[in-house]
């Protein structure tokens, strides 16, 4: 493992005022999305979808990565480009994800448990070669009636250190995402503490599988109340929460820390990322970023609607919110960059 390389990797994705993009859906999870929109479900739409995105005019002013699927690292331009080559010119470092998805937890009813540690040696080399320099793997945590359980939130963290040391082994960061959900009517308060306590167990293993965790990201949920809690905070409410939390359990060596949007709307995403900024950027150990899927591609995916036609229309409307969440990175973001 060469330590400098990824300290420099992990110290450059979260450089200046850039984020990272997730375009690492599924399969299943891509379809879903162009299913609700008529769009067909085929590999061509998700390739010509991915090229959309990876073909954007300006992306890598506001992009340090992008985090891949397996189908879309192997893929290319109608032009035969491989994307990862594309990406590369616009100064952007390829990503992918590794684990291969949540799956019910035996003896747990309502939680989940991601897979994906079996020959994750092998596929991590092979990503390497292929020119990947940074990995993402998802655990799902839901909060509910007697959930999240000690021996979900425990199987989680550990499987998510043995990816991170895997990972590092490879020359390749890792990103760390234990993603508490924002389902249910739950408060911004038992988010919180869900989100304390999940981030503590996950820094522990972290350390008891010898992560070095200058040479990795966090990919944390905002500290949210749940979607149906009948009380919604202000913005600087979950600024305040969510750097509070962080805090506590994220160790400064950690070089950043970059949300996923979790279903927020484009706007709230960037509204409360730069919120965090206003207030604390120049207290805190840690850049404060973005690695957003939704929260990005949304409004682009809608306008698209798989027509080659709306490409342009499309490119705009994501470079544009890439452009809001590099704002929000400065802490200069505002609601009238919404309405040019
Ligand atoms: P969202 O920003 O849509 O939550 O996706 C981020 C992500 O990569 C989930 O793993």
């Amino acid at each position: 493992m060469n330590q400098q390389k990824l300290i420099d990797t992990a110290r450059m994705l979260v450089a200046g005022d850039k984020g990272l993009l997730a375009m690492d859906e599924s399969n299943p999870t891509c379809n879903k999305r162009f299913a609700a929109l008529g769009i067909p479900q085929t590999e061509e739409a998700r390739r010509a979808w991915r090229e959309l995105i990876v073909t954007t005019p300006g992306l890598g002013e506001c992009i340090s990565g992008a985090i891949l699927y397996d189908e879309t690292i192997r893929q290319q331009k109608k032009d035969g480009t491989p994307f990862v080559k594309v990406i590369t010119k616009s100064g952007i470092i390829s990503g992918i994800k590794v684990d291969s998805g949540a799956k019910d937890m035996a003896g747990h009813p309502g939680e989940k448990i991601t897979e994906g540690l079996d020959g994750l040696r092998d596929r991590l080399a092979e990503y390497f070669q292929m020119g990947a320099r940074f990995a993402k793997w998802r655990a799902v945590i839901a909060i509910g009636d007697g959930i999240p359980s000690r021996g979900c939130i425990e199987a989680n963290a550990q499987a998510l250190a043995r990816y991170a040391a895997l990972c590092q082994e490879a020359g390749i960061v890792p990103v760390v995402e234990p993603e508490v959900l924002m389902d249910g009517g739950h408060t911004l308060e038992q988010c919180r503490k869900v989100t304390e306590k999940v981030l503590h167990t996950v820094f522990s293993h972290l350390y008891t599988q010898r992560v070095m965790l200058e040479g990795m990201l966090l990919k944390p949920n905002m500290v949210l109340p749940g979607l149906s809690c009948p009380k919604q905070e202000t913005v600087d409410e979950v600024a305040d929460a969510t750097v509070r939390c962080l805090k506590r359990a994220v160790p400064a060596a950690v070089p950043g820390i970059a949300f996923l949007s979790g279903g927020q709307s484009g706007e709230l995403a960037s509204a409360r990322l730069n919120a965090m900024n206003v207030r604390f950027k120049s207290r805190l150990p840690w850049a404060l970023a973005f690695s957003f899927a939704r929260a990005v591609q949304q409004p682009a995916l809608e306008i698209w609607q798989g027509k080659e036609a709306n490409v342009s229309a499309a490119q705009q409307a994501l470079v544009h919110r890439a452009r809001c969440n590099r704002a929000a990175r400065r802490g200069e973001y505002n609601a009238a960059m919404e309405r040019t």
